[in-house]
């Protein structure tokens, strides 16, 4: 069990880099080498059944930034209350391993550089996977958990490209193993219950809906501070490039990865996630998206300036600062969303019906008629206590959807439409047109 630090082990000894090694490439060539036909269709992984009183065992990968918080919580509130414990960290920078056990009391020999190694070492003991790695990592570390039989939590986006999004689907079904998307406001109670008016019928018919995510950052969006121990000796640069193009180690790209297309998509599956899959769920469609329009633009050009410190960027930023998208579905159901890093006058959370709307926006939750139907439909508060996002409350729900092998709430389903959405919107954003997608063979035209 995950409980003390190990004193006896220098910070020399585990602040060693691990570069050159080729561990991890067995996770990798899963997506590059794999098409979703070619997984196991019928077999189920081998993993332990879970009982509602059995102990979860939870392994995490990538515990820097957000990985370091579903850390703080399964090591700390969920070992305490929820009978969980983590039994294996595993992150290509040792001083980010180190930390973490620090951090969180945990032993260092639990805390491994690689995943493979992890998985060789301990595997059979794991229940439960989070990746919580840049998103060009998250496909093949999930659907590797996946097919070892463990259930996975893995951060938005779900993946970095669609192809990966039907390989991760395709190794769930495989697997029989459960899957959820770190897009925590689908816990979030106050749109549980938004779900539960659309569904009342109290909107009449759902027309469409209107959300945003908006920062103003004058110092560029994602620019975090360069840590200067992270170096080549102290990351292992080719593991965490992984399935993106080889290059030489880069600091900025190592810190600042949103801002690369190999690595992310900045707002389109950086920040959209968390109002796209919320919307879905509670407008309670089902299908893939037919057509999306995504436009906007770098045009701040926050990083084409000096840095901060005076000094000209290396690698200035490849993703937009300002972007708008429109999306529609078979039914004709659509969702408009803005998003921005320079700007941060959103647009309100609504879902719009053709009786009445419904405003959602922070922890409140507002029924409003349309004026023809104020006879039929009474205005009303449908607020609900202990409204808001909390990452807390969604590991809960991973952990409870564990227990009772139910979907969690931010499912494999909702997951791959939405990423359908996401990967769609990036390629109308860098190409320029509007795309549509082919559901019969899962290709955007
Ligand atoms: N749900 C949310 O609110 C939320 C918030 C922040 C980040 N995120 C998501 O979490 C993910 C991580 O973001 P972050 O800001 O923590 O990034 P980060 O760069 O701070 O941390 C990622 C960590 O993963 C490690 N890593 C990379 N490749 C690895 C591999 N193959 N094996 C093991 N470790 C590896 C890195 O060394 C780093 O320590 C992203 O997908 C991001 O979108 C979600």
């Amino acid at each position: 069990m995950a409980t003390e630090h190990t004193p006896g082990l220098s910070r020399r000894d585990f602040i060693r880099t691990t570069a050159g090694t080729t561990a991890g490439a067995v996770a990798a060539s899963i997506v590059a080498a794999r098409p979703a036909s070619a997984l196991p269709q019928t077999a189920k992984s081998a993993g332990r059944v879970l009982g509602a009183n059995d102990r979860i065992n939870f392994a995490v990968v990538g515990v820097k930034g957000m990985g370091g918080g579903h850390l703080r919580n399964l090591a700390g509130e969920l070992t305490q209350n929820d009978n969980v414990q983590v039994v294996a960290i595993c992150d290509v920078w040792s001083k980010a391993r180190a930390k973490a056990c620090e951090l969180n009391k945990l032993q260092e020999s639990i805390a491994y550089p690689h995943y493979d190694k992890m998985m060789a070492a301990v595997g059979k003991d794991i229940d439960a996977v989070v990746v919580a790695t840049p998103d060009h990592w998250h496909a093949a570390l999930t659907i590797a958990s996946l097919n070892a039989g463990k259930h996975v939590y893995v951060e938005k986006p779900m993946t970095h490209t669609l192809e990966e999004a039907f390989k991760v689907q395709a190794a769930a079904k495989a697997s029989g193993k459960l899957v959820q998307v770190g897009s925590q406001g689908c816990s979030d109670p106050k749109w549980l219950k938004a779900r539960e008016v659309v569904k009342a019928g109290k909107l009449g018919k759902v027309l469409w809906a209107t959300g945003s995510y908006c920062r103003n950052n004058p110092k560029g969006e994602w620019n975090y501070e360069i840590d200067p121990e992270g170096t080549p000796e102290t990351i292992d640069w080719q593991t965490w490039l992984g399935p993106a193009p080889k290059r030489a180690f880069s600091a900025e790209r190592y810190f600042r990865w949103r801002k690369y297309w190999d690595y992310g998509n900045g707002i389109i599956g950086d920040l959209w996630p968390h109002r796209l899959h919320p919307l879905m769920l509670a407008m309670d469609i089902k299908d893939y998206p037919s057509r999306v329009a995504c436009m906007g633009g770098d045009l701040v050009g926050t990083d084409k300036g000096p840095g901060p410190d005076g000094k000209p960027w290396g690698d200035p930023r490849e993703v937009a600062d300002t972007t708008l998208m429109m999306v529609e579905f078979p039914s004709g159901q659509m969702i408009f969303l803005a998003g921005a890093t320079t700007n941060e006058r959103g647009v309100d959370d609504v879902i719009r019906g053709n009786k009445a709307n419904l405003l959602a926006g922070g922890t409140k939750l507002l029924l409003q008629p349309e004026r023809p139907y104020t006879d039929e439909i009474e205005a009303s508060d449908e607020s609900v206590p202990d409204s808001g996002e909390s990452h807390l409350k969604h590991m809960r729900n991973f952990i409870q959807s564990m227990r009772t092998n139910t979907p969690p709430n931010c499912d494999i389903e909702l997951g791959v439409r939405v990423q359908t959405i996401v990967s769609m919107a990036e390629t109308a954003y860098r190409q320029k047109r509007q795309v549509s997608f082919d559901e019969t063979k899962k290709r955007l035209t």
